[in-house]
Parts: C-alpha cells; structure tokens; sequence
C-alpha cells in the first residue's frame, strides 16, 4: 500500500456509539461534531424530527412516524484523526440493523445515565460488542444531575455486563454539588462549570492536589475529603489500567462528565482517540486475518436499506471498508455473484447531506446504489482478489407474531413479499413443523418491524396481511447437526419451529424454560446468534 493510503487508513477511527433510550447519545454524538468542526452549532443533529429526519427521510413509514428506520454515519476530523460515527438506532426504530451496525465498528462508546445505571437496551448492544470482542469506552452521563454512588456505578456494569472497569476520572459530587472530575492519568482536578454549553470555548481550570488555595475555593473540605479518601481507595482496589486489555475488549475504561453541559466531553474524546485502534485486521471465511494495510480493497456489506425512494424501488447497500483505498473509478467484484462492475453513486450519509465520494478508506463506511445485487454479509473486492468475509450472524428476534393473509388469493404476491423482505433481512420467517407458507411466523428484533412489513406488504405487493402477536420473547438456535426435534423434552411454554433454511429452532417465553430444556437433553446446544 503507498504511504499515504496506510497514513489514512492509521487516522481512522470507527465507533458505534451504545446506550439506552435518552442516556444521551445524541447529545454526545452532536457535542463530538462541535469539536471536530463538522457543526458550527450544537443542536444540528439534535431535533430529531428535523435535522436527523432529514438525512433518512426516505421509506413513508419514517414520515408518518416522524423517526428514522434508518441509520447513519458521521464523519469528522479531530486531533489528525478522522472519526467514524455509526449511529445505531434506538428507541421504537431499534431493529436488527441497530446489531448489525456493531459488525461495522472496531470499538464502541458505552453512554451510561449516571442516575440509572446499567439499562436493559445498553445490556442486549453490549452483548454482540462483546461476542467480537471490541474495545468498550465508557461515558457516564449527567453529571450535572444526581447520580448513583460512583463505585455503586462501576460495580453495577461490573456485575451486569461482566466486563471489568478502569475509571481514567473520577468525578467530584453530583447534581447541584458537582464540582469537576479528579483525572487519575495527570493527577490534577479539571473543575466543573456550565458556561461551555454548546460552544467549544471556555477554559477549563486545572488544579493539583496540593493546591490548598484553589481547592478551598473551588471545591471545599468535605467533597475533597471525600474524593481523597475514593482515590485512595480506588489506588487499593480498582484494576490497573491496561491497554492490551482494553483492545480485547477485557476492560472498560471510564470517564464522566455531562453532554449537556459539555463538561468532559473533549477529556473524553481525546482520551478514546487515543486508546482506541485504528480498523484492524477482519477475519476472512477462510480463517485468514485480512490486513487493512497490507490488502487491498476489501469491503463487506452490512446493510441495506431498501425502498428509499419508492418510485425508483432504489436500494442502498451500505458497506464498511475493510483493507485498502477505494477508488471510485476503478472496477471492484462482488464476490457473491462473481460479478466484476463499478460500483454505483458511492456515498457517504452525514448528518445533513450526502457526499458523492471519490475516494474512501479502511475504517470508511459508504452507501452504494444497489441493482438487487447484495445480500446482507456480501463481500466487495479487487476483481483478481478472492477474499471472502465471514457472515454477520443472525441476531435472535425478540418479538414475534403469526402472519396470515386477508385474501387468501393473493398467495404468490404473499410468498414473494414476505421472503423478499426476509431476504432483506429486517425480519425473520420461520415455519412450524408440518405447515406450509400459509401459516408464517414472523420475529423481528424491534417491533417497529412489524409495522414495516404490514406497510411494505401493502404498498409493494398489494398485499394485506393480519398479525396475531405470539407470547414468545426468547429463540434459541438447535445447534446439534443430528438433533431429533420429534424427541426433544422441552417445557410447557417452548414452540419447536424451523428457519427457512431447515434449520432447527425453539421459542421460549421465559428464560428460564431456556435454562430447563437444556438441561432435560443433555448434550443440547443451544445459541443465541446464528452465524450464516
Ligand atoms: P438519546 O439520544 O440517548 O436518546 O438521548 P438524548 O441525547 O436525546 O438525551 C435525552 C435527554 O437527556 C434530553 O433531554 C437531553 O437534553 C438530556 N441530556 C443529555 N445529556 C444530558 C446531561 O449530561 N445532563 C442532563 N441534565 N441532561 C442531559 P430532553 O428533555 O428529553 O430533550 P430536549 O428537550 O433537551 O431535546
């Protein structure tokens, strides 16, 4: 690779950005484009019903509901870095595409309410961010509000996630008594004051430990007591920091701060550029680890966004560079189909615009116009190259419903709907055993799919449908190559039904039942993911 593609790809930095609903995410998201200069003002990406809806406001559905389905990437320049945010969907939108997106990072960003702890949507991301073993940064949010007791927090992701903590800072009070954070790495206290709302001037005032007359001053006895006495405890106690163990994703390190008042932020981002690697090498079907330096274009697909404009029936596949430069004037091949072609209108989807690109790099994410070529998982390479990425798993669904058609003469319309929309893969069709295509279950991982399958069904393929929801909540993939499903002992609640590749599944609506199944079969092996 020349110097300048590797000195591009080394600037990168990829993240998807994990929390639960109002934690803060967007208003971290929008406090980083203040830094790296992408947004004159904070509050560009903030209104969802405006700015953000304007990026994607593509599929109907997002129109009437006034939120996006869709996702996208944002892209700065901060510090001789250039950062890659992928937004991940939350809210009702939250969909398979919000893990999906995950594939696509080499690290995340945790977003934690520091008045709440661990929250349940921040649990189900963290799962698939550990099942790839990225490194995990972690923010705790609003501070400027009363929080939970700092090592009660650290213990709370301890025990919940199962990931050990490093706090780089430590924060001094909370609410109306926050006073700043002590930064362990450079020993000193960065007070806290709220006049750098939404702007990124302001100074920040640093003061050492032993600086009597400003710590009388600035924070008083009794909250630095306390903080002392925390430190010393934190010294005896808390894991050392360690690198290596952060890029295995084995240790969280954690700030704190506030998005809203932009206190912390900038320590925070800093402090991630720093830590967190560039792309890094992805494992190919074969087992190799494909250098991002060393190959040369490679890229894997790992969304796709259909019907974004309806009269075109447009698709958009999104893709995240693996290795090399990508030049938009040469030819690549999709590995899939064989097929050797330019790739059509690449771009690039920020936060108000998109950018015809010309040029991208590993680490890059870009959405390409896609002729009914791409599947979910799909490889894009040089055309001499024959590198071919492992499949993005198949998250489990979380909610799930019976489809039946109103008129049953619409049967082929039905077939070929439904299993193009699963091939799309916003939803997921399974089979009982012995039935036909007249009885579908459908599972999806937020129920806003739902409503996109009745709306595309109708409005694509003249069809209308009837859900009737199921009780079930959790799916389990038979992993045993020579189960006998007949023979299987499971519990009152549990359905055995099928994918539409034969392949064998259980539906629970308790986990326990999970727990149970397992262990009246001995042997049975059960999972979660299924890697495709
Ligand atoms: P999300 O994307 O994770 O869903 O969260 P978002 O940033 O939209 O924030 C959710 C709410 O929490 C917003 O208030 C936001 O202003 C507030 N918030 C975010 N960070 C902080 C913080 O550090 N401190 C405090 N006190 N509040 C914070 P809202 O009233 O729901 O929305 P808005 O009317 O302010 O837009």
């Amino acid at each position: 690779m020349s110097n300048n593609t590797n000195e591009e790809i080394s600037k990168r930095r990829t993240f998807a950005i994990i929390s639960h609903p109002d934690a803060g995410k967007t208003t971290l998201t929008e406090k980083f484009l203040l830094y790296g200069g992408a947004i004159n003002m904070a509050g560009s990406v903030k209104g969802k019903a405006t700015a953000r809806h304007a990026v994607s406001d593509w599929m109907e559905i997002e129109k009437q509901r006034g939120i996006s389905v869709t996702s996208s990437v944002l892209q700065f320049n901060y510090d001789n870095c250039c950062v890659n945010i992928l937004d991940t969907p939350g809210h009702q939108d939250f969909s398979e595409d919000t893990y999906r997106t995950l594939m696509a990072a080499d690290s995340a960003v945790m977003v934690i309410d520091a008045s709440k702890g661990v929250e349940a949507q921040t649990r189900k991301l963290f799962k698939v961010c550990t099942m790839r073993h990225i490194p995990i940064f972690t923010f705790i949010n609003k501070m400027d509000r009363d929080a939970m007791d700092t090592f009660d927090l650290l213990d709370d992701i301890e025990n919940n996630l199962g990931i050990a903590t490093c706090p780089v800072n430590w924060p001094i009070g909370s609410g109306k008594n926050f006073k700043g954070i002590y930064d362990r790495h450079n020993d000193y206290i960065v007070t806290y004051a709220d006049t750098l709302k939404g702007t990124k001037e302001g100074t920040e005032n640093h003061i050492k430990l032993d600086d009597k007359a400003q710590i009388d001053e600035n924070i008083g006895d009794e909250a630095f007591e306390k903080l002392q006495g925390e430190i010393e405890l934190l010294d005896g106690a808390g894991a050392e920091f360690d690198l290596d163990a952060v890029r295995k994703g084995e240790l969280t390190p954690v700030f704190f701060g506030s998005a809203l008042q932009n206190f912390g932020v900038e320590i925070f981002l800093q402090n991630f550029l720093k830590m967190a690697t560039p792309p890094t090498g992805r494992v190919s079907s074969e087992g190799d680890i494909v250098d991002p330096q060393e190959h040369g274009f490679t890229a894997f697909v790992f969304k796709i966004q259909a019907n974004m404009n309806k009269a075109h029936r447009d698709r958009v596949a999104f893709m995240r560079i693996c290795s090399g430069r990508y030049d938009a004037s040469e030819e690549v091949k999709h590995v899939q189909s064989g097929k050797v072609m330019r790739l059509s209108q690449p771009q690039q989807l920020m936060a108000d615009e998109r950018k015809i690109l010309s040029e991208a790099y590993a680490g890059d994410i870009m959405g390409v116009f896609d002729p009914g070529i791409f599947s979910i998982g799909d490889t894009v390479c040089m055309p001499k190259d024959t590198v071919k990425y492992e499949g993005i798993p198949t998250f489990a669904p979380e909610h799930f419903a019976r489809v039946r058609q109103v008129d049953t003469m619409k049967r082929k319309q039905f077939v070929k709907g439904i299993t193009q929309i699963a091939q799309e893969g916003a939803i997921q069709i399974f089979q009982e055993y012995n039935m036909g295509m007249e009885e579908i279950i459908v599972g999806v991982v937020g129920v806003l799919q739902f409503d996109v399958l009745k709306f595309r069904l109708e409005s694509e393929y003249g069809v209308e449908i009837r859900l009737e929801n199921l009780p079930y909540e959790h799916i389990r993939w038979v992993e045993n190559e020579d189960v006998d499903m007949s023979t299987l002992v499971g519990t009152s609640d549990m359905k055995k039904i099928k994918d539409m590749n034969d392949r064998p599944l259980l539906l629970f609506i308790n986990e326990w039942s999970v727990g149970m199944t397992m262990d009246r079969n001995k042997g049975l092996v059960l999972s979660e993911f299924r890697k495709n």
